[in-house]
């Protein structure tokens, strides 16, 4: 989603912003744009519609000076995605210029207050108010910060801002409420940014800004307020990086070396999460005593697409290993819902970018209601990861393919060990939670061996990418690996998908199955096979195209299938993770014969900062 990139020192910004917003190309955004004030004290905007090499482009012709600028790639909610609804907004002809990720609900309201003061507003934007407001206060000879801190009050809703202003050069003034924002420290000189790995590659010392606070940088000092509590000593973190997280390594897509990199996603989720001896899983940082978790009487999982559905395949898991009713809920819908919940409740939410904001509103929404939270994240340090009373981190690594896959990896098997934890302190027995384990520490193989359908799976793709709608089906635990199926399919390719449990189908979808209508059914051998197979059998009578996941030498299913695609015979606690790498790769199959932008699909983010 949007990002924003500053910085403040003695060498040219622009080579720095622009590597910076490229390295959050990944989010998903539709311009970009960035603003310099140059030796001059004059300030420099250049924005474009489109991806950040069309600014490049332009910049090429058109350089930015200076030594202090911000930039920003904009995901558009208030206007649509051209070059003067691009950010920075530049407020009161040329007095000063704003980066805002985040959403300002009052914007209507500030907008004619300041059109009665004189202002014309050159965008549609939310944000081009925050700019007008700021130019406002600073000709009340106010300095930046404070111009910049006497207006944030006034705005309702949520900001991550960066700001620059041609009266002091040099000064970059950060601002956060509900976006996040991290202050990069450098030798004689500072960065900020929407993540840090928009700067990782020139700092690795970060202070993460909580909401209400606003921090001036120069080259030199870094001053820290809150908007209530007055000035404060920031706290400064490390953050990991490795200079070889985002190579391609001549894979033609992030979501296809992504998907190839499950065996060992599967290996890095286990780490250290194994007790053999007590046949049982283990993490550091839940906070809560095996006394605790015991007491637990049920469990809610909050989260967002693919976040979400992994927690469908967590409900099933925990419901056969350790009893306690499970519940998953949309987190965007589950902070309105008021849905009560018992003190023996517990709620977890899951996030693989930790920046979720419905998820960050569901996590809040629980706390404030008493109950502890805990978070199962990708990303150390994200929000969600630092507000929540405990958790446990994915360690799948840096995801750049907007859709997502190997974190859907790690969160299986992360939900997995949990379903044997708490079973384990019920009344899962030593033998059974010992054959989970080794089936779990197992899985990089037959995900291996999986991998290496994907010629098989290019003959589905090329099934299907002519078709308008398909329909994903599954029973019991492959439900949710049938809806993964089906939003990485739209995701992507753009055609139509729908993800059904097979016994719901004769309630209605049915109505839908024609020969141009695939059925992907995601049926390996387990105690319901039988059933899919009958629901096979009702599709095929309507002229169905059967495309089947199934296990490897079940010639039954395979003489039914259109297309087979086999899986090793695995047990069933892994079936879901080894089922759903045949269509991760069908969706990225499809989208490559229909010459769709894999990695940066049309109106998606990689990381939903609003709600
Ligand atoms: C799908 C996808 C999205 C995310 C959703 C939640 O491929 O990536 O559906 O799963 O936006 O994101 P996180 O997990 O970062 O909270």
């Amino acid at each position: 989603m949007c990002g924003i990139v500053g910085f403040t020192g003695r060498r040219a910004a622009e080579p720095i912003l622009l590597a910076g917003l490229r390295r959050l190309e990944y989010r998903g955004y539709d311009s970009a744009g960035v603003a310099t004030i140059d030796s001059e004290s004059r300030l420099v905007v250049r924005k474009r519609a489109g991806r950040v090499a069309a600014l490049e482009e332009l910049l090429s012709q058109s350089p930015a000076a200076g030594e202090c600028g911000i930039s920003h790639t904009r995901w558009a909610t208030h206007g649509p995605a051209n070059d003067l609804n691009a950010h920075p907004h530049i407020g009161g002809a040329g007095r000063v210029a704003v980066a805002h990720n985040g959403v300002i609900e009052n914007h209507a309201q500030l907008r004619d207050e300041l059109t009665r003061l004189g202002y014309v507003f050159q965008s549609q934007t939310d944000t081009e108010v925050i700019a007008h407001l700021i130019a406002q206060e600073l000709k009340k000879d106010l300095d930046l910060f404070s111009a910049v801190r006497a207006i944030l009050p006034r705005l309702e809703g949520t900001y991550g801002l960066a700001v620059v202003a041609p009266c002091e050069p040099g000064v970059l003034i950060g601002a956060r409420m509900g976006s996040p924002l991290v202050v990069g420290l450098g030798d004689g000189e500072h960065f900020l940014a929407s993540d840090s790995s928009a700067i990782a590659p020139h700092t690795q010392s970060v202070a993460y800004l909580q909401d209400g606070e606003v921090v001036r940088l120069t080259a030199d000092e870094f001053n820290l307020e809150h908007l209530e509590r007055g000035s404060i000593v920031p706290r400064v973190d490390r953050i990991d990086w490795k200079p070889d997280d985002r190579e391609l390594g001549g894979v033609p897509h992030y979501m296809l070396k992504e998907i190839y990199e499950q065996p060992n996603t599967v290996r890095d989720a286990c780490r250290g999460r194994i007790r053999r001896g007590e046949a049982t899983a283990q993490f550091g940082g839940l906070n809560l005593t095996a006394a605790k978790l015991r007491r637990v009487r049920r469990i809610v999982f909050a989260a967002c697409g693919t976040s979400l559905h992994a927690a469908k395949i967590g409900e099933y898991l925990i419901e056969r290993c350790a009893r306690i009713p499970v519940e998953v809920e949309y987190a965007g819908e589950f902070r309105y819902s008021n849905a009560p919940l018992d003190d023996r409740t517990l709620v977890f939410v899951l996030s693989q970018s930790g920046e979720t904001a419905d998820t960050l509103g569901a996590l809040r929404e629980a706390r404030r209601r008493g109950h502890p939270t805990l978070a199962i994240v990708n990303t150390v340090g994200s929000t969600i990861a630092r507000e929540a009373d405990g958790g446990i981190y994915l360690h799948a690594g840096t995801e750049i393919g907007v859709a997502g896959t190997k974190s859907f990896a790690a969160q299986v098997v992360v939900l997995s060990l949990l379903a044997i934890y708490l079973g384990r302190l019920r009344h899962m027995s030593f033998t059974a939670g010992l054959e989970a384990i080794d089936a779990i520490e197992s899985a990089p193989e037959p995900l291996q061996k999986t991998l290496a359908i994907e010629p098989l799976v290019v003959a589905a793709a090329e099934r299907i990418a002519n078709s308008k709608s398909v329909l994903f089906l599954g029973r019991d635990v492959h439900h949710p690996v049938a809806l993964e199926g089906a939003l990485k399919l739209k995701e992507i390719s753009y055609i139509h998908a729908e993800g059904y449990p097979a016994s719901e189908m004769k309630h209605g979808p049915i109505a839908l199955v024609d020969p141009e209508t695939p059925c992907v059914v995601v049926a390996p051998r387990g105690p319901l096979h039988a059933k899919t197979m009958s629901n096979i059998e009702e599709l095929k009578a309507r002229r169905g195209v059967i495309v089947a996941v199934g296990t490897e030498g079940d010639r039954e299913l395979e003489r039914r299938a259109d297309v087979f695609l086999p899986i090793p015979d695995v047990p069933e606690i892994i079936q879901p993770l080894v089922a759903v790498v045949p269509l991760q790769l069908l969706a990225y199959h499809v989208a490559l014969l229909l010459g769709r932008d894999i990695d940066k699909p049309r109106n998606l983010a990689k990381s939903v900062t609003v709600e």
